[in-house]
């Protein structure tokens, strides 16, 4: 196995930082240089045109997304549904805001193995929730060092794992939680939650970090709500802070989770156990 393959959603980029310190384990486990390591970021809508070509047994693929509503984002997950591999072990990663992951990993599991791929490793991470801001800071500033070691620690003990299977069509099924039926998850669009302040310079990188083209550069950078996925990349990327979350139900949820969900939680990890 030569090649590295991460491909990730990760509109406010907790994603992507779980899945580079798992490769970066990953690949001394198994001697890789970076030139072997490729990113599929596929966040920007421009970008989920693509179709990769398939994957067979040189390939390692990591695939990673955030948890939205106990499910992985229906973006993720149709471009996800159009990988196809053969004989390729993927290593599958969640990434939610210490609420809980419910039936993500589950579903990516699922998807993964309909695509063709064999299930060696999964796991779910904490990441700073997509609705935190320094005065409601749920799970603020995770994943943070000792996140970002286990995760170093899981891609490297995948690694081991990969190096002792000789035959990954005869390892054990990977086993995670979650049920099926899934969660309902999310619905279509958003309630109009986004205040754009007077700070704005109409810079424009909020319309560049949205994931599914939902502001309107000739209304002000105004959200379109029913195009929305709730991601706030644009409130996080903002060099201005000038995209506000306006009192109503989703800063009502934000608080909430805030008392519900203090306690931070640990990473959890899972392994396809040895033939
Ligand atoms: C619409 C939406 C729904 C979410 N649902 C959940 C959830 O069910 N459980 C949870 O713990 N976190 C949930 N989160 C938080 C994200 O999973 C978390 O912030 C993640 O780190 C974001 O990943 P990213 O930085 O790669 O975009 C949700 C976030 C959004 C925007």
């Amino acid at each position: 196995m030569k090649k590295i393959t991460l491909i990730y959603f990760s509109p406010t980029k907790t994603t992507e930082t779980v899945l580079r310190a798992i490769t970066q384990g990953l690949a001394r486990s198994l001697e890789i240089s970076g030139s072997e390591i490729t990113a599929v970021n596929f966040t920007r809508p421009e970008s989920r045109s693509t179709v990769l070509a398939p994957f067979d047994h040189n390939d390692i693929v990591l695939l990673g997304a955030p948890v939205y509503a106990g499910r992985v984002p229906a973006d993720a997950a149709n471009f996800f549904k159009n990988l196809t591999a053969s004989n390729t072990p993927a290593i599958l990663t969640v990434v939610y805001g210490n609420r809980e992951y419910d039936d993500a990993l589950l579903e990516l599991k699922d998807i993964a193995s309909v695509c063709g791929f064999i299930p060696v490793s999964g796991a779910a991470f904490i990441g700073e929730h997509s609705f935190a801001s320094t005065d409601i800071p749920i799970a603020m500033n995770r994943p943070d060092e000792n996140d970002l070691k286990q995760a170093e620690d899981f891609g490297n003990n995948t690694g081991k794992l990969l190096k002792k299977t000789k035959d990954l069509k005869k390892i054990a099924a990977l086993k995670v939680p979650g049920t099926f039926p899934y969660k309902e998850g999310m619905g279509k669009g958003a309630p109009d939650f986004i205040e754009v302040t007077d700070a704005c310079t109409n810079c424009g990188t909020c319309a560049t970090v949205c994931p599914s083209k939902a502001i309107d550069p000739e209304n002000g950078f105004a959200t379109i709500a029913a195009d929305c996925i709730l991601c706030c990349a644009c409130i996080k990327a903002c060099p201005e802070q000038a995209r506000l979350m306006k009192d109503g139900p989703i800063k009502d949820k934000a608080r909430w989770l805030n008392e519900t969900c203090s306690t931070p939680k640990p990473a959890q990890v899972f392994f396809a156990a040895e033939p």
